[in-house]
């Protein structure tokens, strides 16, 4: 079978992994504080903590936003369940809106449309690694006085007009899962834009207490005692939200091939869409960034014109051990969601059972590339 993703896994990744288990430091170690220097440093963040998901990461958020009972946030019901518990946890009730009809990305008119006087925060996704119409949202959440969460589970790396993704909003959250492009095994990350959050965000990370101002040397695990304190105590709320450094010794190995990584990724998409853009069709166009914006090319998905063609797609590339499957299921339409929505959300509801994704990593084989191709041509020339 031909799967839907495959992480970039080497000898390398090994060796790091085995650094780990021959140094015995197996948390708050080396690799942790080398990966997050690195992430702050490439996409310019101010503050970045490497958490165990990008779920952990979103709890993180809600946390720092103070999130709670009467407060109402925006999100797309075309998304991710991760965003929708961290707010419900908290007590806030999650508003689902629209997305575009061309990349699947949260509709900036809605947005507006559900601001309320209530309205704390709004999380978007940028799917598939396409930024979202991000500088109009980043504005308009400013002038409102509501904060920005852009998930970018999908899109480390990727950039509007120049500018990290996930560097925009008071907050970013990144998913090194093993489905990302590149993977911590299951392993996320915390960017914190907006400097008036960064002073709880370690108390958060480390379950509530003021712990890491005790650790001097991370290496070493000593402990110092800052200003006479003996001892670390709870000082606000959280939990265990960090990663291990076996998940960041991986992250680490990764993170040093990652122009390699997504420059294959952005080769194999390609090949794709010239297939798809000579075709011509009418049966389905491919989800793509604007012009403006560098993709992280994370999913390579199809939108048909209808569920049939979508269904017939999908059944013939399974039937040939290619994976080809659906994608969000709204959330507004969910067991949990329906307790928050009473209300259409029709593009979404419309469109949802139209994607198909494809196959996409970086070392596709070039069988592998031919086979996809040919299926795709075959079905989209067919009558
Ligand atoms: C948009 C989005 N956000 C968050 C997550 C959760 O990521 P993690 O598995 O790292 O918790 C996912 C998972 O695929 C996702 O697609």
């Amino acid at each position: 079978m031909i799967p839907i993703t495959k992480p970039a896994l080497d000898k390398n990744d090994l060796k790091h992994i085995k650094n780990v288990l021959s140094s015995k430091i197996l948390t708050d170690g080396f690799y942790l504080k080398k990966t997050e220097n690195i992430i702050k440093n490439y996409i310019k963040s101010k503050f970045i903590a490497v958490t165990h998901s990008c779920t952990a990461a979103l709890e993180v958020s809600t946390i720092l936003i103070n999130l709670k009972h009467g407060d109402e946030v925006i999100l797309p019901s075309y998304g991710f369940v991760s965003i929708a518990n961290a707010i419900v946890l908290r007590g806030a009730k999650p508003v689902f809106v629209e997305i575009n009809i061309n990349d699947l990305n949260i509709s900036y008119e809605d947005i507006k449309k559900k601001t309320t006087k209530k309205t704390k925060a709004i999380y978007l996704i940028h799917y598939a690694g396409n930024a979202c119409e991000i500088e109009k949202i980043s504005r308009y959440a400013k002038s409102k006085k509501i904060f920005l969460i852009e998930d970018t589970a999908h899109a480390f790396l990727g950039k509007y007009k120049n500018k990290f993704l996930g560097t925009f909003g008071d907050i970013g959250v990144f998913s090194f899962h093993e489905t990302k492009n590149i993977v911590g095994g299951q392993a996320g990350c915390i960017s914190i834009n907006n400097s008036k959050l960064i002073k709880r965000a370690n108390f958060i990370l480390d379950k509530g207490t003021n712990r890491k101002d005790f650790i001097k040397d991370y290496k070493k695990k000593i402990i110092s005692y800052k200003n006479n304190k003996k001892f670390y105590s709870w000082v606000d709320l959280g939990s265990e939200y960090r990663a291990p450094e076996l998940s960041c010794a991986l992250l680490y190995s990764q993170l040093l091939k990652v122009k390699k990584i997504q420059n294959l990724r952005k080769r194999n998409w390609n090949i794709f869409k010239r297939l798809i853009d000579k075709l011509n069709t009418r049966k389905c166009y491919l989800v793509k960034s604007s012009q403006k914006s560098t993709s992280a090319f994370h999913i390579l998905a199809l939108i048909f014109r209808s569920t049939k063609l979508a269904n017939d797609f999908k059944k013939i590339l399974q039937s040939q051990e290619v994976a080809a499957t659906f994608h969000y299921v709204p959330l507004h339409k969910s067991k949990m969601g329906k307790k928050f929505c009473n209300y259409r959300i029709p593009l979404t509801e419309d469109i949802y059972n139209k994607v198909v994704r494809l196959p996409l990593y970086s070392d596709m084989s070039k069988g592998e590339i031919n086979k996809i191709s040919s299926l795709i041509k075959s079905f989209l020339i067919q009558k």
